[in-house]
Formats: C-alpha cells, sequence, structure tokens
C-alpha cells in the first residue's frame, strides 16, 4: 500500500472550537511525517483521532486502510503509540512494563532486545520513577514497538527534553524509518522536523498551512537567497538606486536579495565599485523557521485585523 494514512477534510468540535478545521494529507508508507505547529494547533487530536482514541466529527481517515474509529481493536493491533506527556507506573522498570504489555497485547516481545534498539538496555531494572526525561521516553518507544508496529505515532516525543537526549530520540526514529516502518511524529521543533521529516505539514489553529518536504515549504513559501555583507548602511544607499534589487540593513549588515544567479555577480562589482569598505559576505537563506514564523504571524495579523471592528 503506498499511503499509510489518508485524512480527507478533517474536522474535530469541542462545542464551539473547530480545533481541527477541515485538514487533508496523505503519508506515504515507510516515511516519516511531521505535523508542526504551536501549542494548541490541533496536532494531538488529530493524532488521537488517527489512533482510534478520539472520535472525529467530519471527515475521512484511514490508517493502513482501516478506519480508526470503527476498526480500532484491529488498527490497535498494528500501530504504536506514545502519548503527549507519556508516564507510567512509578515502581514497575522498563523490563516489567515490556513483559506487562507484550501481555495486553499477545505478543511476546523480548525486554532486553527492545531495550537495546532503543538505548536503554543499561536501565531495564530501573524503577520508572528513577528514569531521567530521556530515559522515559525511550521506555515509551520500546512500548509502542512492544508489538512490531507497521505505524509509529510519536506526539511532541522530545518536548522538555535536553539535546542530547533528543538526538538519542532521533536516532530512534531514523532505526524505525530504516525498517520500513512510517513514522507520524508531531513537534513544534523546527529544526527536528528539518531534520527527520521526509514530509511536513505546518497547522496552525486547526488548519494547514503550508506542506511539502522542507526544501518545498522553504521554496514555496521563504524570502529569495540573500548576498549578506558586514558594511555601514551607506553601502545600502548606495547599492539601492544601483541595483533594481531589495536591498535591507539589520544588526551591522546589508542584505541584498537575489532574483536570479547573475544578480550575486551584479552585486559584488556594485559594492566593490562603490569603494565603500566592507568585510566578508556571505548567503543566507530563510530556514524552515523563518518561514514558519512568517507563515503564523501572517495568519495571526489578518486573525487581528478580521477582528477588529471598523
Ligand atoms: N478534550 C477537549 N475538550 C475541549 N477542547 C479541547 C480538548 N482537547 C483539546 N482541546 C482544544 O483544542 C485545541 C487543540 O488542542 P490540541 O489538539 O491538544 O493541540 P496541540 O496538540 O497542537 O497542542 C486547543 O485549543 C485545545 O484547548
Ligand atoms: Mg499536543
Amino acid at each position: 500500500m503506498a499511503d499509510a494514512i489518508e485524512v480527507e477534510h478533517l474536522v474535530k468540535r469541542y462545542g464551539d472550537l473547530a480545533a481541527v478545521a477541515g485538514i487533508d494529507f496523505k503519508v506515504r508508507t515507510g516515511t516519516v511525517f511531521s505535523f508542526l505547529g504551536p501549542n494548541g494547533a490541533g496536532k494531538t487530536t488529530t493524532t488521537e483521532i488517527l489512533e482510534g482514541l478520539r472520535r472525529r466529527t467530519e471527515g475521512t481517515t484511514r490508517v493502513l486502510g482501516l478506519d480508526p474509529w470503527d476498526d480500532a481493536t484491529a488498527l490497535h493491533r498494528r500501530i504504536g503509540v506514545i502519548p503527549q506527556d507519556f508516564r507510567f507506573f512509578d515502581k514497575i522498570t522498563p523490563r516489567e512494563a515490556i513483559r506487562y504489555y507484550g501481555a495486553l497485547f499477545h505478543t511476546n516481545p523480548d525486554p532486553d532486545e527492545l531495550l537495546e534498539r532503543v538505548k536503554l538496555a543499561d536501565k531495564a531494572g530501573a524503577r520508572f520513577d528513577t528514569l531521567s526525561g530521556g530515559q522515559k521516553q525511550k521506555m515509551g518507544l520500546a512500548l509502542a514497538l512492544t508489538n512490531d508496529p507497521e505505524v509509529c505515532f510519536l506526539d511532541e516525543p522530545t518536548t522538555g527534553l535536553d539535546p542530547t537526549a533528543r538526538r538519542a530520540i532521533w536516532d530512534v526514529i531514523r532505526t524505525l524509518k530504516s525498517e520500513g516502518r512510517t513514522v507520524f511524529l508531531t513537534t513544534h521543533y523546527l529544526e527536528e522536523a528539518e531534520l527527520l521529516a521526509d514530509q511536513v505539514a505546518i497547522i496552525h489553529h486547526g488548519r494547514i498551512i503550508a506542506t511539502g518536504t522542507p526544501n518545498e515549504i522553504i521554496s514555496a513559501h521563504g524570502r529569495p537567497e540573500r548576498l549578506r555583507f558586514q558594511a555601514s548602511p551607506a553601502l545600502a544607499e548606495y547599492l539601492r538606486p544601483k541595483l533594481a534589487l531589495p536591498v535591507t540593513v539589520a544588526d551591522g549588515r546589508v542584505e541584498v536579495e537575489l532574483h536570479d544567479k547573475a544578480d550575486a555577480l551584479r552585486v559584488l562589482s556594485a559594492v566593490d565599485a562603490s569603494g565603500i569598505p566592507w568585510q566578508n559576505f556571505s548567503t543566507t537563506q530563510d530556514t524552515l523557521e523563518d518561514v514558519f514564523v512568517r507563515l503564523v504571524g501572517q495568519m495571526d495579523d489578518g486573525a487581528l485585523k478580521s477582528e477588529t471592528p471598523a
């Protein structure tokens, strides 16, 4: 099957609030899909609908060809889930927890092998309440893998973790993908999506505002590449009338937008001809974070304007 997850016109209302306001997307089998958005965007709501834990208000959802709500029992045998804010009994050890899950799912996982895969073997016998945040998340991942799932849903698995622990979780996500599993990853960390995801959907106030690969989103919504010089604002004054290109000044830097490749040479020769001193030039391009901040900002501005009485 080409698509592990298919979503069409999904809506979820809580009373008057449309937490998910009509979204569409597909996730190809064996890829990492990142659902990116600020707090309250609708990530967990969507995730839990796909997991068969919440009922949708409208729309169609298919996970592994199944309806998550109507076919929940069949689906739960084939997916792995780490909920947001994963917690477990304080006194249980990772090894015991995996046996417990194995019994629950009627699978027979080897706890030590699973813990090895998530790099938690050294804590197999430690009580849950003595584990660090990162170790707890690894235990959650190990539990999500007890039934050898085809699709893994990870809801903000790295929120609040230190950089080393986050990288360890990223490694596990890469392993899941290399094993051919599909990963549905929600996060509000832009660089996480940029590093791990084949496809990204940016969700804000229940709507998808951009989708594609990180590069596609950047080229569709980012500003053009810019040539940047360390120089006084006088250089910008000199360049503006000479080049029909946007020139900006910020933090002691002059930036010129490039609209095609030949522009770079024109800019450099104009800078040279100016006689104004400058230091190290570089090119700069929007990151997914720049694009995200701008798109979300534009939407919030629009919302404010539409709420302001005339
Ligand atoms: N069970 C619920 N009842 C009412 N409102 C909810 C419920 N769950 C979430 N919401 C609201 O729906 C919106 C989306 O929440 P959520 O899906 O948790 O977002 P995210 O995971 O992106 O932070 C928020 O405004 C939240 O307050
Ligand atoms: Mg959430």
